[in-house]
């Protein structure tokens, strides 16, 4: 394990990068209808500022980078800044999360660029109720995507399922199918409480649903820095993951991550409140030192865990395109 230790003992390797707040959807649990209030393109950090931090982050031993948004893929030349990021020396990956509607179209080009890996967010694999939860979406244009991001050579492509009580709760068994003949690695996530939120599932009732399908056996690694644990239906060539912030009691424990937001700010926890300028140091041509100094002041005050269990609501500063999940 490489990158610093907070003072709980985990070891910090994973900075997760919103590069824009922009996004070409609005799902009803991230967005109201009309969006939410766009930061000015000043306040915005350029490629090179990125690189900044990230080569401050790589000297540190933050190692794993993912991009995310709102949806990276809307600001523009994002291939630019993959190829940029590629090239800092001590990036051992750098990976993206996508809701995939321009994956088809950007696939080839951003595994050129050097991207390792992509995973999409798909909530449901029946075209009305896409359009339904992400109001502007076309289901196609994702599938389409998925399948752009597998032929690029993207291994494994990972589908992201945030799952709503009496939303998208009864697609759950068409997701786990895909896992045997197609292949795929889905996700299942406990929707968070942000503002607006629907009911979320605990994991452990999906787990019980599934297995009408088969046996759900554990299964030990699939590559990745995040917080799923990972299962495998009995003869399914892929694998089905829980991503459980709301139920499971270890998951803050294995912490790895930090986030940097559209506007510069270093959140030490996606759920808490605090947040650490670089923007500022960065246009007032902060030393590598400083920076390296600032990224190490997040790292020590990241909180043991977050206020969620048992969905209890709280009050996030921000809202969840602005900080990328
Ligand atoms: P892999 O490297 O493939 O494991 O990626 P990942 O799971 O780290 O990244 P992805 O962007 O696909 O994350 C999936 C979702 O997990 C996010 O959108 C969040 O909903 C949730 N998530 C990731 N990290 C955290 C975290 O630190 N806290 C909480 N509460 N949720 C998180
Ligand atoms: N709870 C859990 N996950 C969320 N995402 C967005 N809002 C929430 C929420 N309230 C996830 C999306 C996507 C990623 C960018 O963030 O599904 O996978
Ligand atoms: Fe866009 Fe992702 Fe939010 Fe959906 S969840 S509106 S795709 S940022």
């Amino acid at each position: 394990m490489t990158g610093p230790l907070d003072s709980f003992g985990r070891s910090i390797n994973y900075l997760r990068i919103s590069v824009t707040d922009r996004c070409n959807l609005r799902c009803i649990y991230c967005m109201p209808p009309e969006g939410v209030p766009q930061m000015p393109h000043s306040e915005i950090l350029s490629y090179e500022e990125i690189r900044t931090v990230v080569q401050a982050a790589a000297e540190l031993g933050i190692n794993r980078i993912r991009l995310t948004g709102g949806e990276p893929l809307v600001r523009a030349d994002l291939p630019k800044l993959i190829k940029m990021l590629s090239q800092v020396g001590g990036i051992e990956e750098l990976s993206l999360t996508t809701n995939g509607a321009f994956l088809k179209k950007y696939a080839l080009e951003l595994k050129q660029a050097g991207l390792s890996r992509v995973n999409v967010s798909l909530d449901t694999l029946k075209p009305d109720k896409f359009q339904y939860i992400t109001r502007l979406g076309k289901l196609e244009a994702v599938l389409e995507g998925i399948e752009a991001a597998k032929e690029a050579g993207f291994v494994p492509v990972k589908i992201n399922t945030v799952v709503m009580r009496g939303i998208n709760d009864d697609d759950v068994l068409d997701f786990a199918r895909m896992t045997y003949e197609d292949g795929w690695h889905i996700r299942f996530i406990e929707l968070m409480p942000f503002k607006g939120a629907a009911e979320f599932v605990p994991s452990i009732e999906l787990q019980q649903h599934i297995s009408l399908l088969g046996k759900l056996e554990s299964c030990a690694s699939i590559t990745g820095n995040g917080p799923a644990t990972y299962y495998r239906l009995v003869g399914a060539k892929g694998t089905i993951g829980f991503i459980a912030p709301l139920t499971e009691p270890s998951f803050c424990s294995r912490c790895n991550r930090m986030r940097l937001t559209p506007d510069g700010k270093l959140r030490p926890c996606l759920l808490g409140e605090d947040e650490i300028d670089l923007k500022m140091p960065l246009r007032n041509s902060a030393s590598m030192e400083e920076l390296k100094n600032l990224i190490l002041k997040a790292v020590a005050s990241k909180p043991e865990h977050h206020h969620l269990e048992g969905g209890n609501v709280r009050l996030v500063n921000r809202k969840m395109s602005q900080i990328g999940g």
